[in-house]
């Protein structure tokens, strides 16, 4: 069994994706911390965000600790949202997400083209939106959690700048798979997206 779970940044879909995981007994991939992870590699050693090459290179030896904080950090962000466009650096990275969902019982993963590149076949796609507010809101109180201040107009102007730079890149842009359920999650906070989608979820297996 394989769940997709795409969408926009701070829609609420990793939340979503780990809940659904849970749920199903299933092995859970955040794809994104592989472009997070490339960036960050490219960063520390000081190449060039402009060259696809550069990038490139930064896709080998990638060694991932979910728990380093620098993942997550501004500078990161913006590099892995632009090198993310590059057609070379998302065929290295294509592999290792097709294989994790094809291991035997299955997977979820997240991210923004798993319901239309990494795992067509999937059983259940979902497309986890909400509004640039609230989406800014999530993020700017995430970061402060985690002790990095952040200012909400400064995090919606990113949130907005990469909402463009995902849906206009030629290479697997952010869209919904043609048959992907869409759940808003704007008025719902974490405990009721999750319930939702894990309805959703329940209704499309039982309905094939
Ligand atoms: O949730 P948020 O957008 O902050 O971050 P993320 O999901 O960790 O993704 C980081 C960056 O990687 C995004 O800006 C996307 O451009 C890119 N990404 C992608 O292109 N394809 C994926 N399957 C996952 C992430």
């Amino acid at each position: 069994m394989i769940i997709a779970v795409d969408g926009p940044a701070a829609s609420g879909k990793g939340t979503i994706a780990r809940a659904l995981a849970k749920h199903f007994g299933l092995p859970h991939m955040d794809t994104g911390l592989l472009y997070r992870a490339v960036a960050l590699n490219l960063w520390r050693w000081g190449g060039d965000p402009a060259s696809e090459f550069e990038a490139l290179r930064a896709c080998d030896m990638l060694n991932i600790d979910p728990g380093d904080e620098e993942l997550r950090s501004e500078p990161v962000s913006r590099i892995a949202s632009s090198i993310s466009a590059y057609p070379a650096v998302r065929a290295a990275l294509l592999e290792r997400q097709q294989q994790f969902a094809g291991q035997p019982g299955g997977a979820v993963l997240d991210g923004r083209d798993i319901g239309t590149v990494v795992a067509p076949q999937a059983d259940v796609k979902l497309f986890v939106t909400a509004s640039l507010e609230v989406r800014a809101q999530r993020r700017t109180r995430e970061l402060e959690a985690r002790g990095m201040p952040a200012h909400f107009d400064d995090v919606l102007a990113d949130i907005r700048a990469r909402d463009e730079r995902d849906s206009a890149r030629d290479t697997a842009p952010l869209r919904p798979a043609d048959d992907a359920i869409l759940l808003d999650t704007s008025g719902l906070d974490a405990e009721g997206a999750v319930a939702e989608a894990v309805r959703r979820s329940e209704e499309q297996l039982r309905n094939g």
